[in-house]
Order: structure tokens, then C-alpha cells, then sequence
């Protein structure tokens, strides 16, 4: 069989899980065509740098195997320390000079060397300043980048699209939410990071990745309760289901504190030095957003309105084939994969 040289799987490799979602697209839309997640071993990957590199091959091996997946070409994504995204203004000038001068504005921002660093850049379109343009840059460290793509490319695969989580999860909200309006954040909150993008009408004004997730509550629950991470894992992950024992009880709400305390602070930076307006409603994803009650405590001290993000609002899928009940419960996490498996090889950040 051929397959198309455009087709592209989405690979999430998060430190969590690796997730994995492959759409078909046809005149009326996207079609689910394959979607599964896999969980790695503790410390895999830590502070998003892969520690252990047969566990990690591994694991994006047998989850290809299991889902039978025939693709070989991924659109994979980093985030958290080694991704930096800046937007600059500069003063109008020719294709040539921009380019000249990026490595110059870049160096600035970044503590490394330019040498040490990939980048890429695009115009804004839009209004600004007389004579001015703004252009985003993002930079990501390149050993860290070249460690998940190689480590793609040992296990057979072909990284086509190398994007950013923000990025893959403003593609996902374009896909799913086409009529957005006004002032919005999308925060993907994981396990080591949680990504914030913050839209106005639907495009990107102000991004940032806060390096707590959802293992700061697994560690809390190994070292208070005394449960090893398979465990703890086990017993997080049904939380809204049995009771709650008052040490899970302050640990939940401990969680919930510290995760939107740090996402309120985001977004209270934003709204005192960027942007005039508050952000009025937040879509929120991620495994750890489903930590129960974590919603409420986020409206309570945001004043906005905060509901699930669905990166199945527009996406068909044939529910003899895929499990409702199974999206449902695994929507929240698959926000970033979604965005990666819309893309396009060759596409930029
Ligand atoms: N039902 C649940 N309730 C609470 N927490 C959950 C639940 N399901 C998953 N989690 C937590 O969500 C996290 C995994 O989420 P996700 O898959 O979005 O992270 P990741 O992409 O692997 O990590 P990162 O992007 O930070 O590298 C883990 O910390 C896990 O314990
Ligand atoms: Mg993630």
C-alpha cells in the first residue's frame, strides 16, 4: 500500500503518557481514525529532558504496535524550559534584514548561545505602531529538541513537524472552536508543565509554560501516604469516583490552590502589563484538570468562566468503532495531540 507522503500521525511525548491521535480529513471535517495513550514509566522523562531513553522508544513502539498504526511520519511537540517564544517589535524592513537581525534580537533573551539554540520566526499580521512590525520568535535549546527526535526517528518513525505545546494547542482550539470571540486562555495543565495561551479573537497575544503539574500532587501523595508512584497514579486517577479520606482531601485542595494560584498569577501579569482587559473565560485540559474540584477554585479566583476544553467539539468519530464514554474521559489530555495530528508535514510552529 502507498501512503500518502501527507499524511501524519500526532505523537504527544509527554512525562506522563505518550499520547497518540491520527485523523482523516474529508470534505466535511476531520474523521478520528486511530487515538490511544500509553503511560510511561516514573521518570522517563523529567523536567521534560528524557532520562530514560529504551523506556520512552519503548513505549512509542508498542503503542504504534497496538493501534496498528501504518504512518510513519509524526508531528511531535516540546514545551516547558527549553522553549522560549518572545514577541518583538521591530522597525519595518526588507525579508533580508529581518532575518539578519533575528539572531541578534534572539540573543538577548536567551541566557545560551545562538549556536545552541534552533529558531524560527514569523511576521504578525495585523496593526502596529507606524513603521513597526511585530514578529514572533520562538527558540527551542537544541539538544533538548534533538532528543525527542531522534529518539522518534530510532524507533522507525519520521518527525515531519517539530511544534511547540502552545502552538498545537491554539491549532486544536482553532479546529474545534471556529467562531471564538473576545479574550480567552487555554491552560493545558500536565503533569510537569502547564501551558497558558492567551487568544483574542482567536489569535495568540501572550503564551508561557509554568513548569508545576499534576506530579507535584503524585509527590505529595508518595511522601505523605506512604504509596509508590503506580500507586498514587492509581488512586489520582480516581479520585472523583470513591470517597475521599481527609488526607486526600487537603492534598486535592492543596493541589488546587497551588495550580491556580500560579495561573492566576499568569494571568494577572498579563493583565497588568499586556493587556488592558481581563480574560473573561478559560478553556482548561490536561490530565490534571481533571483533578476534582480544580474548575471551581479557578473560577472562584479568576471571576471567569472556566469549562473543559473539547478537542472533539468538531472532530467525527464513529462511536461503533470509539467508545464515547472512553473520548470523554480522555478528552482533557489529548488538547496537544489533536492540534499535532492537523498538521501538515512541513508546517512551522
Ligand atoms: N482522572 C484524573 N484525575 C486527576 N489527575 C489525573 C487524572 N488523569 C490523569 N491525571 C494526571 O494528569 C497528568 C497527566 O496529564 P497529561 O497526559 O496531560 O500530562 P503529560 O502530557 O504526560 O505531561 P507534560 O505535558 O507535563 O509533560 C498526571 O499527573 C496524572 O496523574
Ligand atoms: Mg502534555
Amino acid at each position: 500500500m502507498f501512503l500518502s507522503k501527507k499524511e501524519l500521525v500526532g505523537l504527544d511525548i509527554g512525562s506522563n503518557a505518550v499520547k497518540l491521535v491520527e485523523l482523516k480529513s474529508s470534505k466535511n471535517g476531520y474523521q478520528l481514525k486511530n487515538i490511544g495513550e500509553a503511560i510511561l514509566p516514573h521518570h522517563s522523562i523529567v523536567n521534560k529532558i528524557i532520562e530514560k531513553r529504551d523506556a520512552v522508544a519503548d513505549t512509542i513502539s508498542s503503542l504504534f504496535e497496538d493501534l496498528r498504526v501504518k504512518t510513519r511520519n509524526v508531528a511531535i511537540s516540546i514545551s516547558g524550559h527549553s522553549v522560549i517564544i518572545k514577541k518583538v517589535s521591530l522597525p519595518k524592513m526588507s525579508e533580508k534584514e529581518l532575518r539578519e537581525s533575528i539572531p541578534w534580537e534572539l540573543e538577548q533573551y536567551i541566557p545560551q548561545s545562538i549556536q545552541e539554540v534552533n529558531y524560527d520566526y514569523q511576521v504578525i499580521p495585523g496593526e502596529t505602531a507606524e513603521g513597526n512590525i511585530d514578529v514572533l520568535i520562538v527558540a527551542a535549546k537544541k539538544d533538548v529538541t534533538s532528543s525527542y527526535v531522534s529518539i522518534v526517528r530510532e524507533v522507525g518513525l519520521n518527525p515531519v513537524v517539530v511544534d511547540v505545546d502552545v502552538f498545537a494547542l491554539e491549532n486544536m482550539y482553532e479546529i474545534n472552536y471556529p467562531d471564538a470571540e473576545g479574550l480567552i486562555a487555554l491552560v493545558n495543565i500536565g503533569a510537569s508543565v502547564t501551558n497558558i495561551n492567551i487568544l483574542k479573537d482567536g489569535v495568540s497575544i501572550f503564551t508561557r509554560d509554568i513548569t508545576t503539574g499534576g506530579n507535584q500532587f503524585t509527590d505529595w501523595m508518595i511522601k505523605d501516604l506512604g504509596l509508590d508512584y503506580a500507586e498514587a497514579e492509581k488512586v489520582k486517577s480516581a479520585l472523583h469516583e470513591g470517597e475521599i479520606t481527609p488526607e486526600l482531601e487537603t492534598l486535592t485542595r492543596n493541589f488546587n490552590d497551588l495550580i491556580c494560584g500560579e495561573i492566576k498569577r499568569t494571568l494577572d501579569f498579563f493583565a497588568s502589563t499586556l493587556w488592558t482587559s481581563k480574560v473573561g473565560s478559560i478553556l482548561v485540559g490536561g490530565g490534571s484538570s481533571k483533578v476534582p474540584g480544580l474548575i471551581e477554585v479557578l473560577a472562584d479566583l479568576t471571576e471567569a468562566n472556566v469549562d473543559s476544553m473539547n478537542p472533539f467539539r468538531n472532530i467525527f468519530y464513529d462511536k461503533n468503532e470509539f467508545d464515547p464514554e472512553y473520548i470523554e474521559a480522555i478528552a482533557p489530555k489529548m488538547s496537544v495531540v489533536m492540534g499535532l495530528a492537523t498538521r501538515k508535514p512541513g508546517d512551522k510552529s
